[in-house]
């Protein structure tokens, strides 16, 4: 039986087979819901009012009752993904959870490549066949290029023999010739057409897929553009990722088909800004992570996640653009990167080749934050990496008034000192309608400042403001006031709120900690520190080191580099030289599984307090917040330190 559901505001409606769930219907009516879990009941953000049709419903579940409040649920709210549709429904869709446009970071630092791609073009004139020289088309191409341009032992491509005979004709044996890697003729045109070679460099996140479209005779990016990755709406971690890929051949082609035909898509805008054809578009390189990687490829990613986490394939690999069904030449060559582990993919290796750590003197530590945050030190004598699970709550998961960096989300906080007074800024300028991670960041430095909470994280009683205040679940602080928001309520952060983000800088910060014990260096000892990803972009590095997401080093060595990732595809896109040390990076780079670590869990907790158990590892901030009149009581004690 099937049942009408209108989703609200937008007007969508569509019958829905009895029994799906309200996530579920809104993906079949492509309405714009926020799932970050997948469905799992996990994150709480699929939050949906029923305006018609409750009893016509399964029962509030004990997950629905831990998500929402009592005046929530007495307002109509359910969850989307644990609510069963059994009859007709109306279904009002909140500002809060609706995706919206993403900010999504695609710029990163330019790093100067020396451009030797491996395709090449050669325009040639055939002599003509005739009655006393009969060698077949394929000959005649072979023994000119080889006369003219000295390339020895080509192939032809399969496909390109099927078109031959008529394209030299065609062109009157005047034809371009293209070669990949000094190896396969990959396509032939009539005519001189040198001057167009195109290639495609893709960096793709578990968040967003940027693209950039790169003229392979000159080097210069053409033109640049980003989507959200179309599998977020199968989970928006990477975990759910690889869950529901592993159940079954389907499910695992049903996410490769997502992001190819995200890839396809942006590929589209591209070509449609440059007026370049698909046809000219000979080279793809990509980067992601491990996760990514496998299911891009088509690739079971399911033990990626099971320990001991190993990669089904760790060097480069190439395939035809056909066999993946990816719009550019058919013939073209996808090279996907090398990886270095189960958890830290070939998105770290583009990071590393970007901020050419590889090659540098002076030790370097690399940041590329997300769900899963990569750290690698080194430099070109050695370098570690590992990856922390920083969990979800920077992209606003688990966090009452979180959001991702979209429309509407508050970006930056300050707290006057004296009054106790908020100053925010939105994105886009708007009401707000909830908080995005770099803003959790600032707040939690903010409330640190202001004495509003200690450095283990927990807020002040003894604070009189009318902005901290008691709820249902605790002492919650107020950041915006309800006739402020567009939302209609006060934007609060709670105590809970503050651990999440605590929990995730301190995965962060345990995993530099451990890396320089391993190295045995100091903070002191680090020459620069590169912050990556889209998230990095926008956090105030300052606010990240006052609560100990990261070291505490000078912050005039500490670089935002933006999609460092992206840089590192396009140069590996653009150079020969550069997909070779791709190769050795994966291979020289020694991957640290924490998990493993026999400090970890020690390591872990020390690094909850903001900045960090041990003070005397933050002399600078500490000295601040004294300045700033803040009473700091040491620690109770320091576990376990080995250093
Ligand atoms: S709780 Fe419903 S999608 Fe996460």
């Amino acid at each position: 039986m099937e049942f009408e559901v209108v989703f609200q505001p937008e007007g969508k409606h569509m019958k829905i087979p009895s029994g799906k769930t309200i996530l579920e219907a809104a993906k079949i009516a492509g309405v714009d819901l926020i799932s970050i879990c997948g469905g799992l009941g996990k994150c709480g953000k699929c939050r949906v009012v029923i305006e018609k049709g409750s009893d016509k419903t399964n029962p509030l579940t004990s997950i629905e009752r831990n998500f929402l409040s009592e005046a929530e649920i007495a307002a109509g709210y359910r969850l989307a993904c644990q609510t069963i549709i059994r009859g007709p429904l109306v279904v009002w869709v909140p500002e809060e959870s609706r995706t919206g446009k993403q900010r999504l970071q695609i710029e990163g630092i330019e790093t100067p490549v020396k451009l030797e791609p491996y395709i090449k073009k050669y325009f040639i004139e055939l002599p003509q066949p005739n009655l006393h020289d009969i060698r077949s088309d394929a000959d005649r191409l072979l023994d000119e290029l080889k006369k003219v341009y000295r390339l020895n032992n080509l192939k032809v491509d399969y496909n390109v023999l099927l078109q031959m005979p008529s394209i030299l004709r065609e062109g009157n044996w005047k034809v371009t010739v293209t070669v990949w890697n000094d190896k396969t003729i990959i396509d032939v045109d009539p005519g001189n057409t040198a001057k167009r070679i195109f290639g495609y460099a893709v960096d793709i996140g578990t968040t967003k897929i940027a693209g950039y479209l790169l003229d392979l005779n000159t080097g210069v990016v053409l033109a640049v553009d980003s989507l959200m990755n179309p599998q977020a709406s199968y989970g928006e971690d990477v975990i759910s990722r690889i869950t529901y890929a592993s159940y079954d051949q389907d499910k695992l082609k049903e996410l490769q088909q997502a992001v190819i035909e995200g890839v396809n898509q942006v590929l589209k805008s591209l070509l449609d800004k440059t007026g370049v054809s698909p046809k000219e578009v000979y080279e793809m390189t990509v980067v992601g992570n491990t996760a990514m990687h496998h299911i891009f490829l088509g690739i079971c990613p399911k033990y990626v996640a099971l320990a001991p986490y190993a990669p089904a394939v760790k060097s480069g690999v190439d395939v035809k653009a056909r066999k993946l069904g990816v719009n550019i030449n058919p013939n073209g060559n996808v090279h996907v990167l090398p990886v270095i582990g189960g958890f830290v993919g070939a998105d770290t290796v583009a990071v590393i080749l970007a901020t050419e750590l590889y090659k540098r003197e002076e030790l370097c530590m690399a940041l590329d934050i997300g769900t899963n945050t990569e750290v690698v030190l080194g430099n070109k004598n050695k370098i570690l990496a590992v990856s922390c699970a920083s969990g979800p709550a920077f992209e606003g998961a688990h966090i009452k008034y979180g959001m991702r960096a979209a429309s509407g989300a508050i970006e930056k906080v300050q707290i006057d000192p004296k009054t106790l007074e908020v100053k925010y800024q939105t994105i886009d300028n708007i009401k707000p309608c909830g908080i995005c991670g770099s803003a959790m960041v600032d707040v939690l430095a903010e409330l640190l400042k202001t004495g509003i909470i200690d450095i283990s994280g927990a807020f002040n009683k003894d604070i009189k403001s009318p902005r901290l205040r008691q709820s249902e679940n605790g002492l919650e602080f107020v950041l915006a006031w309800k006739d402020e928001t567009a939302i209609g309520k006060d934007i609060t952060v709670t105590q809970k709120d503050i651990r999440e983000i605590q929990l995730a800088k301190a995965a962060i910060h345990t995993g530099c900690t451990i890396l320089m014990r391993k190295l045995g260096v100091k903070e002191s000892d680090i020459d620069a520190l590169f912050i990556a990803g889209a998230f990095g972009s926008y956090i105030d590095p300052k606010s990240a080191r006052i609560i100990g997401m990261y070291p505490e080093i000078p912050l005039n060595k500490v670089r935002i580099v933006g999609n460092a990732a992206g840089t590192g595809a396009r140069m590996a896109l653009a150079s020969k030289t550069i997909r070779r040390k791709a190769e050795e990076i994966s291979r020289k780079v020694n991957y640290i599984e924490l998990g493993a670590e026999p400090e970890f869990q020690a390591e872990f907790l020390n690094s909850h307090f903001l900045p960090y158990v041990d003070l005397t590892k933050y002399p600078e901030t500490i000295n601040m917040l004294k300045k700033l009149g803040i009473q700091i009581k040491e620690p109770p004690m320091i576990l376990n330190m080995k250093a």
